[in-house]
């Protein structure tokens, strides 16, 4: 997938006055600070204008790609539904609000609460790029989620409630009151989505429980809301194929052209969507006259074997990839 020309130009506008080598080394700092820290939850670690842009150029198109993937397969399950306002906890540089514009068209207002001025600054610039109306007009709140009550604050519910690549800087001792708070202001769907790492999985899983015990309903990645199978030493997680750009390649220094973002996601509902028979956790063995997939579903982790003998299930599983559902066949 590319970024839309709207965001990739704006990154490269914002990002032109700088070096990619200078945004580069900025990179780096940024990476060892979070490295170091054990308590702050990362708390005024992007301070300049240059760290948020250095986290947009170095960060955005991936964690962009990964919100994307994830909004596709919720549009896949929930096929009717249309949300038309929408609530980022944590949104950095508007990052979702991109996403989700191209996924959900009629998305007519977006909420964003960051803690980071240099990030809200930097995010009303990107959007200043923008055809779409709702982004130019999108609300920025400074706020820290973590010290604020949001149920005190005057946050209306929205239709979708996301927090992407924050649960991880959000101490343990209060995420689960985050996640609930988050589960309250959404009126239609909360998704989270974490680093697709042991790590982001365990915190994904949590928020999964929590929020089933709260009367959640599973749209996605998982086809049904009952216990999770994944046993330890696993983690469910899946991956989005981003293309560089020339600042994207130049700030990673990576001669590739494209990279892989891998992600671990959840996300709950509050209505039910269409049922499938699972979805794929691995990507499909194709073998000699057969397709080996590794499928999630109501009974736990399954193998399902379609074999080019049945030519119309072999047609549809051909296209099946990691991440995909799987409808029965
Ligand atoms: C890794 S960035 C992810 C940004 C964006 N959601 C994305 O997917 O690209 C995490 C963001 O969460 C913000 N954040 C972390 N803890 C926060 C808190 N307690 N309150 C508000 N924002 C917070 C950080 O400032 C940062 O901009």
């Amino acid at each position: 997938m590319l970024l839309p020309d709207d965001l990739k130009n704006a990154l490269e506008s914002e990002t032109s006055g700088t070096p990619p080598k200078e945004l580069a080394k900025t990179v780096l700092e940024l990476s060892d600070r979070y490295r170091n820290d054990n308590l702050s939850g990362g708390r005024g670690f992007i301070k300049t204008q240059q760290d948020a842009k250095a986290y947009a150029a170095f960060r955005m198109p991936a964690t962009y790609a990964a919100a994307y993937s994830v909004l596709k397969q919720v549009r896949e399950i929930l096929t009717e539904w249309q949300p038309n306002t929408l609530l980022d906890a944590g949104a950095g540089p508007g990052t979702v609000m991109w996403a989700a514009a191209e996924v959900y068209k009629g998305l007519k207002s977006y909420t964003l609460l960051e803690r980071e001025k240099s990030m809200i600054q930097l995010g009303k610039r990107l959007a200043g790029y923008s055809d779409l109306k709702p982004i130019h007009e999108a609300k920025w709140l400074e706020i820290d989620l973590v010290d604020t009550d949001i149920s005190e604050l005057d946050i209306s519910k929205h239709d979708l409630v996301m927090a992407s690549y924050v649960l991880g800087e959000i101490n343990e001792k209060q995420r689960n009151d985050f996640v609930k708070k988050l589960w309250e202001l959404a009126t239609g769907m909360l998704i989270i989505i974490e680093p697709g790492t042991p790590a982001g999985f365990a915190r994904i899983r949590e928020a999964r429980e929590l929020i089933i015990a709260e009367g959640g309903i599973i749209a996605a990645p998982c086809p049904h809301s009952t216990n999770c199978p994944i046993t330890s030493g696993d983690w469910c997680h899946f991956s989005q194929r981003i293309s560089r750009s020339k600042l994207h390649r130049q700030v990673k220094k990576g001669e590739l052209s494209y990279e892989d973002e891998k992600f671990s996601y959840i996300a709950v509902s509050r209505l039910e969507g269409k049922q499938v028979f699972g979805r794929v956790i691995r990507h499909p063995q194709v073998r000699k006259g057969f397709i080996e997939f590794e499928v999630c579903n109501r009974n736990g982790i399954e193998k399902k074997i379609v074999t080019r003998k049945n030519k119309e299930q072999y047609r549809l599983a051909k296209n099946l990839s990691w991440g995909d559902i799987m409808q029965y066949l």
